[in-house]
């Protein structure tokens, strides 16, 4: 086990073919190494809600220019990640007006104001962008952000087996 104080990041790129790139995406701590899974994920909700939408594809590594703990955002950067809905536990809506605090233990109110209000900030950004560059010769443009999904569908997309 690693006591080193550090946290480093260590990304290893193993280009296979010309196309195919395979990462593996490494955080040393004190507690040794945690692994973040680079592939796309597949968010369900929890095993006794009937969805009644599609499930979510979560491409992880697409998220790595972020902080770890701007999703994880109770990690102290060393122990095991804890899953979401270890704590966003709750299965039944909860309305925010009602319950300022708790509301947002209602899982599906975690995921949607992380991830969906992310890309609609994005989204923000992006529309003011297009605004600036309206008129303006292609040269002087301004490049649009990478952004994620904002539409219903664009998330809920894993079409079930
Ligand atoms: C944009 C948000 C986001 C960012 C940034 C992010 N993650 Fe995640 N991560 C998630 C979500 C969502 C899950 C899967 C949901 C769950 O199981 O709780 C997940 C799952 C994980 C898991 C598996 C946890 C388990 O349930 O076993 C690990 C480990 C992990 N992430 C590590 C990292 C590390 C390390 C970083 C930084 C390099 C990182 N993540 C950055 C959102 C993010
Ligand atoms: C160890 C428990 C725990 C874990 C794990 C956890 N959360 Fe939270 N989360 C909380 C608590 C408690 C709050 C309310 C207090 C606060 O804002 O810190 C909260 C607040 C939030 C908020 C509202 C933040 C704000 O600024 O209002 C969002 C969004 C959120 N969590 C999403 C997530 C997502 C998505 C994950 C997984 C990637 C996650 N949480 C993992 C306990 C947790
Ligand atoms: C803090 C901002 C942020 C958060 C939080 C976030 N995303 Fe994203 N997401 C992005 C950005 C930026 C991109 C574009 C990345 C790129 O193209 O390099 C992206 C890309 C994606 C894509 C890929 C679209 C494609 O073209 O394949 C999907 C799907 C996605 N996000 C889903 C999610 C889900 C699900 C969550 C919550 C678990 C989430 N995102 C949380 C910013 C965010
Ligand atoms: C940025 C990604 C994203 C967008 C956009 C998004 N969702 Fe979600 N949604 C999630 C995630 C992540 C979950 C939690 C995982 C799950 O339940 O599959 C979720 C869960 C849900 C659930 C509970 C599970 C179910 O299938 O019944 C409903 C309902 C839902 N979303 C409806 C919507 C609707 C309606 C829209 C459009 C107005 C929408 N979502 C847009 C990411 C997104």
């Amino acid at each position: 086990m690693k006591k080193s104080r550090l946290l480093m990041i260590t990304v290893v790129l193993l280009l296979v073919s010309g196309l195919a790139v395979h990462a593996e995406y490494r955080v040393e701590s004190d507690e040794g190494e945690i692994c973040a899974p680079v592939q796309t994920m597949i968010l369900t909700p929890p095993e006794d809600v009937e969805a009644k939408f599609a499930d979510v594809r979560f491409p992880h590594a697409d998220h790595f220019s972020y902080s770890c703990m701007e999703c994880h955002h109770m990690w102290d950067g060393y122990s095991d990640i804890n899953a979401c809905m270890d704590c966003h536990d709750a299965t039944e809506y909860i309305s925010r007006k009602e319950a300022k605090e708790d509301y947002i233990m209602y899982y599906q109110s975690a995921y949607h104001a992380l991830c969906r209000d992310c890309h609609a900030e994005i989204g923000r950004k992006n529309t003011d962008i297009k605004k600036e560059n309206k008129g303006k010769p292609d040269k002087d443009k301004v490049a649009l952000l990478p952004n994620g999904p904002k539409s219903c569908n664009g998330c809920h997309s894993v079409k079930a087996e």
